[in-house]
């Protein structure tokens, strides 16, 4: 029952969201759509019991809404930027791509200078590329072979590298030679309802970047549990995660998790762990994240 209220108040946050979003617009489309997602809203608050069935109805509704929207408003618009593609498309094992960037090399001095952006590209991204395709590859043989050798290796192969072409694939498109200024709509209301307003933000962002030790990122991060934006800074930027992924399903392996019932036997641990995975909620989570 507590999964079905957490399910339908996220439900509830999201039509929320979509509705203020699209009466933000002065488009007469939008506002009706807006009210749509209002009579969803309505019809969720006024529900007494919150059976699954009716939970999953709603979603539908909620996505046949949002999925309208999004065609009506690409139909109509024109794109104004390239955005690098790789950011979103589907990608085989392996597979991956050096991205073109949205703007020639010189397009961001005399800010970045064009020697800087030609060797950042075309080097160390290719290079993050080239370790992350040969890691899912190698880790894919492994999985065709049921026999994991060098597990410890090529997770640290996939992390450092995915982490490195994922966040310099989001970093291209972070920038550009029309950038500066300050954000506007959504996320200009939510930087200031986190961080007061625009000039606490940049100033802790910039402090976070400034003081990161040797090498990584300062990342300004969405914690969806929380619903706040949190600046966080990322070391290197490995340390075994890759920076574009949303936990579908966690297990926690500290000591603490096991180490009275199972003292040091931790495979024993895992072995059993399987034995109370709640399916149903990383099917449910899974649904929501995958178009993201
Ligand atoms: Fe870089």
């Amino acid at each position: 029952m507590d999964f079905q209220r957490e399910y339908a108040r996220d439900l509830a946050a999201w039509l929320e969201n979509f509705a203020e979003e699209l009466k933000e617009g002065s488009a007469k489309a939008d506002k009706d759509v807006a009210e749509k997602a209002e009579g969803l809203l309505y019809m969720l608050s006024q529900r007494k019991i919150l059976d699954p069935s009716f939970l999953r109805q709603l979603e539908k509704e909620a996505e046949h809404l949002y999925s309208h929207y999004v065609h009506r408003r690409n139909a109509g618009e024109q794109i104004e930027r390239k955005i690098v593609q790789s950011e979103t498309a589907r990608v085989p094992v392996g597979g991956h791509k050096l991205p073109e960037l949205p703007y020639s090399y010189g397009a961001l001095e005399p800010y970045i200078d064009r020697r800087i952006m030609e060797l950042h590209h075309s080097k160390h991204h290719q290079s993050y590329v080239d370790g992350l395709n040969k890691a899912e590859k190698e880790l894919q043989k492994q999985r065709n072979n049921r026999k994991f050798e060098l597990i410890k290796h090529w997770k640290r192969e996939l992390a450092f590298n995915g982490a490195g072409h994922y966040l310099h694939t989001l970093f291209w498109n972070a920038m550009s030679p029309k950038g500066g200024g300050e954000p506007a709509g959504a996320l200009a209301r939510q930087i200031n309802k986190d961080f007061s307003n625009f000039s606490t933000f940049k100033l802790q962002f910039s402090e976070a970047a400034k003081n990161v030790e040797g090498g990584g990122w300062s990342v300004l991060v969405w914690q969806s549990q929380a619903g706040r934006l949190e600046i966080l800074t990322a070391e290197k930027h490995q340390n075994l995660s890759q920076w574009d992924v949303i936990p579908v399903l966690p297990l926690d392996v500290w000591e603490h998790a096991y180490y009275l019932q199972y003292e040091n036997d931790r495979g024993g641990y895992v072995n059993n762990w399987w034995n109370v995975v709640n399916w149903p909620w990383a099917e449910a989570r899974f649904s929501k994240v995958k178009d993201i």
